[in-house]
């Protein structure tokens, strides 16, 4: 007879659909089970790092959505019991789905509104089929934005269900709508040039005639892929890590180690990514105010994709289903939420060799192999894809691949084009950026770590210097949090090493990994600008922090509508010292975008990220010990004089 093995929680585990409608009921219980209760975010509190034998908890933020009080709960499972309930007059966390739809409808059923579309001679039938995009409004000081609770709705033609709606932006007009009072407060019609006759289409029928001459291209593994996945704990070749999805961060990797001589070195304690924002360069009344948080004001890890086998990955797939809250207290499956494969990366290594014998030159490679661990997350118009790769060399990266589509806007024939590209005919993409900020909670061979900024310097001209060639890597440690913002600096090739000081490698020097900056950009935005204040963690692409288990969202726990000053700048105010102490970097990635036509009807994917090598983390190329295949072994041989 076979009995079930019965998997323990693991304390890092998410919430299962079975926990998220416990928590619920408890929950709901405790506030008076009313009516207009919701659930906007609903996820395994993670244990104090360190103390892995307490009680099983789960965090909720709850909204009354007829009152719009926030209540922040937290829950023991383990007792059945609330633990605290906290009341949040002060905070405006994101739209529920359900407000979305409500403020759809209170839009469409406003008079003022329709009135304004008549006015740009529009038929009743186009108006019920355009498209409203609700936007959060970031806070330029209005009243609408200090003491309501709101969305600005813009809106776009389409002549049937299927057109690409932001092919024609009706420009200039804006409803701005109360969630909680479920009313258009005020229609913003600011005259505006015409949007565009029609748009371009990008699904099948669309995009021809189709190019005939690409061959299959299979990735097969008959023996299966090479990596373990047991419960949510991922091991390939000497890497492991647990793989989660947070309802808020999306993809969440904890504990990532290395084997390393039958021992498993700790590196990262926790990645994620752990806010975004998307300022956009544009003056105009329905552009101005876009600088959506999308991670904070939307929920990454909700908004994430269902995944297709060979058509989002390819190959020897697993997949994690990911569960979270729906906005009443139940769960929701997302169905292959994350998917895990090998991907075949080119060459790990190489050298051609001269033998001073018969044996005249031989080569030696390798074949790099990766591990990639992603997700795709549909925020409105763009899609984000979160790809966490792992090498053989003990190197890891992420790469951010943005797709989808831009916002667009409509313009006049001779538009001046300052702040928009022109990439249809009376259409422009307007100037905008993508910051990324990624949460690292290091722990490089043990939690207690220093970083290092390392730049490479000429040394000075003078008799150290006779032929004026020299130059030399300077490490600097960054001491406390006074010099925790910094910026990349590409004429240094600067880095920035994550070292454990107390202890020492092979060679006397304490193990590192180093984070090497990929693509990025400084934000535009003014420093006076409130969008520069409210993200404030965007204007340096390093922060580093004492560790703080309350510190995960450096935009602040709510960034919609949020005052300047939260996050970051609020808890590097404290100056804590950060040499060999638990420190936790938050890094951003930047991607600039001054629209191009090709980046319409669909933009094709672009990248960027940082990479995590090891800095005398191992004794030597930790990758001479992956095995040659056996046939270039032989062909070369054969083929070496
Ligand atoms: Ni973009």
């Amino acid at each position: 007879m076979v009995t079930e093995a019965v998997r323990k929680t693991h304390p890092l585990d998410p919430l299962s659909a079975d926990e998220i409608v416990r928590a619920s009921a408890i929950i709901s219980e405790h506030l008076g089970s009313p009516e207009s209760l919701r659930f906007l975010l609903l996820a395994a509190l993670e244990p104090v790092k360190g103390a892995h034998d307490g009680p099983r908890c789960a965090e909720a933020v709850c909204i009354d959505i007829d009152s719009g009080l926030t209540t922040e709960v937290v829950v023991d499972l383990d007792a059945a019991a609330v633990r605290s309930a906290v009341e949040r007059p002060d905070v405006q966390p994101p739209a529920l789905f359900e407000e979305y739809e409500r403020a759809d409808a209170a839009i469409r059923a406003d008079q003022g509104w329709r009135a304004a579309m008549r006015g740009r001679g529009l038929s009743e039938a186009q108006i019920d089929l355009s498209f409203i995009h609700l936007w959060p409004t970031g806070n330029f000081g209005s009243q609408w934005e200090t003491d309501h609770r709101i969305l600005k709705g813009i809106v776009y033609l389409r002549d049937e269900p299927d057109d690409n709606a932001y092919g024609r932006p009706v420009e200039g007009l804006i409803a701005v709508v109360d969630l909680s009072e479920q009313r258009v407060l005020e229609v913003i019609d600011e005259p505006s040039p015409a949007p565009a006759a029609s748009s371009l289409r990008f699904d099948h029928d669309h995009g021809g005639p189709h190019r005939e001459d690409l061959k299959s291209l299979d990735i097969v593994q008959p023996e299966g892929p090479s990596f373990t996945l047991e419960g949510h704990l991922l091991k390939w070749q000497k890497w492991q890590m647990r793989v989660s999805l947070h309802p808020r961060e999306g993809l969440v990797l904890h504990k990532i180690g290395y084997e390393d001589d039958s021992r498993l070195r700790p590196i990262c304690y926790r990645a994620s990514l752990a806010e975004m924002v998307v300022p956009y360069g544009d003056a105009s009344v329905g552009h101005y105010f876009k600088n959506a948080f999308d991670s904070g004001e939307c929920g990454i890890g909700r908004l994430v994709n269902s995944l297709e086998l060979g058509c989002d990955c390819l190959g020897e797939i697993a997949y994690l289903d990911g569960v979270v809250t729906d906005e009443r207290g139940g769960a929701r499956t997302i169905k292959n939420a994350i998917c895990i494969h090998e991907e075949d990366a080119g060459l790990l290594w190489k050298h051609t060799y001269r033998y001073p014998d018969e044996r005249g030159t031989q080569s030696w490679l390798r074949r790099s192999r990766r591990l990639v661990v992603s997700s795709i997350a549909t925020v409105d118009n763009y899609d984000y894809g979160f790809y966490w790769y792992f090498y053989q060399d003990g190197s890891w990266e992420h790469e951010v691949k943005a797709t989808g589509i831009v916002q667009t806007m409509a313009i006049d024939d001779d538009d001046p084009l300052a702040t928009r590209n022109r990439i249809a005919p009376r259409l422009a993409g307007v100037h905008h950026q993508h910051f990324l900020s990624f949460r690292l909670d290091m722990e490089v061979d043990g939690p207690q770590n220093t970083v290092y900024e390392v730049d490479t310097v000429p040394l000075p001209l003078g008799p150290e210097n006779p032929y004026h060639n020299t130059f030399t890597a300077q490490a600097t440690p960054i001491r406390d949090e006074s010099q925790s913002g910094r910026e990349v600096n590409s004429s240094a090739a600067r880095h920035w090493r994550i070292s454990n000081d107390a202890l020492e490698n092979s060679i006397g020097e304490p193990p590192a990994y180093a984070l090497t900056p990929g693509a990025t950009i400084s934000m535009m935005a003014d420093e006076r600008s409130m969008i520069a204040q409210r993200a404030a963690f965007a204007r340096k692409q390093l922060w580093v922090t004492a560790y703080d288990a309350s510190e995960r969202y450096p935009g602040g726990d709510y960034p919609a509508q949020s005052d300047p000053g939260l996050g970051i700048p609020a808890w590097i105010a404290a100056n804590r010292p950060l040499a060999q102490s638990d420190v936790v970097l938050w890094y951003t990635v930047g991607m600039n975008h001054i629209v191009r036509p090709e980046d319409w009807p669909v933009m094709p994917v672009q990248r960027a990220g940082f990479s995590m090598k090891p800095w005398g983390f191992f004794a030597h190329n930790p990758g001479l010990d992956v095995p040659m295949p056996d046939h270039c072994e032989h062909d070369m041989n054969q083929a070496r004089h």
